[in-house]
């Protein structure tokens, strides 16, 4: 059944009006609109978008639950996520589903398990310490792009295995270009509102391809020159050569175009995502002074992470980067009482699970203590890293790289506190991202350390 055919009059009540003026106020009023459909309707409510799409919106664990656990036949993630398809191509880990998709995320798995991570910490470290050592001291400045620069070039060194300065600003550039024709609302909002199939040249798919170009282009090349490398007998512990390396059960490797289609997903899903939860945790961190206290003395003292590490968690929970994952139907089915056709797509929602106030009371509140305590949130409660078959292979990485970095702040940055008003949350592809950039000012800046200035000099 197509998802047009779909009686919303069957599903849970939600907004009405032109499919295309809801699409608009999802897409640029994001957090909102999602909070006023929570008030008005109660916890799932349905919304058709002028794609065709009839989305069942659900701000319960207990939907989330289901949708996680059920079986990966039933509900299709790639057939969800299908707007990212023109850029990560219908090879990425994100697209696929069903036997395809267990079969390459088996191959992927292995080079993100979080033992795997310690063996990054120490390029993480060099890198954070270098972009932080170019802060200005005593003027507010959006900490985002240095964010951005930071895990970027952390995902070229230890997922692509670039070595040298040169190659990591020759990939940056054109990387930092494709995702900044995403940037602007409206423009977002002419994306996912026209057809990215035969784009002409001038249209706004035509435009994003072309910019696509260097990137595809970089990405070959990197694919032949770690397997030339790998070829020569030497030992890489970069996820490019893991890759190469890796076999199914029936001795298949990995082809260049699913290789491009996976680099390419790693490349954008890696580095903007972890970005903007580091700007996000500095944004909570200076409008709350006690927190900030807390995790720099924790920080200085060296001995534990446990706060640093709730402090991540609060931020992810407070900020969730993606707001959202959604899951299309592929028979009728009945979610926690809830009948749903064929067609019709469920998405559990990370940002409305993450303020409930029978799970957390308050709210609004910054307070890394909910996650120190015995009554911890549930799998279910606590999902900024989506869950079950399809949750997020970079989580470790992620929150390992996001400690990383913070100790760097912390340790070498006194930050000013402010009362400055809350950053609004603005779209940036799927993501949603501080609008101001996450604004901090720093009042002192210890130096580098002597081996990381003479790289920077
Ligand atoms: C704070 C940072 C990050 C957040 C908030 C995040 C969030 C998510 C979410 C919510 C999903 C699930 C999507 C769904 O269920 O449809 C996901 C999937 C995924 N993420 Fe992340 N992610 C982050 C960092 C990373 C990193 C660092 C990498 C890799 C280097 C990565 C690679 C992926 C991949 C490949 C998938 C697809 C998994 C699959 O479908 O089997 N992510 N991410």
């Amino acid at each position: 059944m197509a998802a047009d055919e779909i009686d919303l009059d069957t599903l849970p009540p939600g907004p009405r009006g032109p499919s295309a003026l809801v699409a608009a106020r999802f897409l640029l009023r994001g957090p909102h609109f999602l909070e006023a459909c929570r008030d008005r309707y109660g916890d799932v409510f349905t919304i058709r978008l002028n794609t065709g799409r009839t989305v069942v919106i659900a701000g319960d664990p207990a939907i989330a639950k289901e949708v996680f656990q059920g079986s990966p036949d039933d509900l299709h993630a790639g057939a969800g996520n299908v707007v990212l398809k023109p850029i990560l191509g219908a090879g990425s880990l994100l697209l696929l589903d069903g036997s395809e998709h267990l079969r390459q995320r088996r191959l992927m798995l292995p080079s993100f398990h979080g033992e795997r991570m310690r063996a990054y910490g120490e390029t993480m470290a060099e890198v954070a310490e270098r972009h932080i050592s170019r802060w200005p001291v005593g003027q507010s400045f959006p900490v985002h792009p240095t964010m951005q620069a930071i895990t970027l070039e952390i995902i070229l060194r230890t997922v692509f295995g670039v070595e040298d300065a040169a190659a990591v600003e020759r990939m940056a550039t054109p990387t930092k270009r494709l995702l900044n024709s995403t940037d602007q609302p409206l423009r977002l909002l002419s994306l996912q509102l026209t057809s990215s199939a035969n784009a002409r040249p001038r249209s706004p798919w035509g435009r994003v391809y072309a910019l696509m170009a260097p990137v595809d282009a970089l990405i070959h090349e990197q694919i032949a020159a770690r397997r030339a490398a790998l070829s020569d007998g030497a030992e890489h512990d970069d996820v490019l050569s893991l890759l190469l390396g890796a076999r199914d059960e029936d001795g298949n490797a990995l082809t260049d175009a699913e290789l491009r289609d996976e680099l390419m997903t790693l490349l954008l899903a890696g580095h903007e995502t972890t970005a903007t939860a580091l700007a996000w945790t500095l944004e909570r961190l200076v409008r709350t002074p006690r927190v900030l206290a807390r995790a720099q003395e924790e920080v200085q003292a060296g001995e534990s992470t446990d706060y640093l590490d709730a402090v991540i968690k609060e931020a992810l929970r407070l900020r969730p980067v993606v707001p959202g994952v959604v899951r299309k139907l592929q028979r009728p089915l009945t979610i926690n009482g809830i009948e749903l056709p064929a067609g019709a797509h469920i998405a559990p929602s990370i940002y409305l699970i993450h303020r409930r106030a029978d799970v957390y009371p308050e709210p609004d509140a910054f307070r890394p203590e909910r996650f120190l305590g015995e009554d911890a949130p549930s799998t279910y409660e606590w999902l900024p890293f989506g869950g079950g078959i399809r949750r997020c292979i970079g989580a470790s990485f992620a929150q390992y790289e996001m400690r990383i970095v913070l100790q760097e702040v912390l340790r070498r940055a006194r930050l000013a506190t402010t009362d400055a008003e809350d950053e609004r949350v603005k779209r940036r592809f799927v993501t949603y991202t501080p609008a101001r950039g996450g604004r901090a000012q720093v009042t002192e800046l210890a130096p580098a350390s002597a081996a990381v200035a003479s790289v920077a000099a």
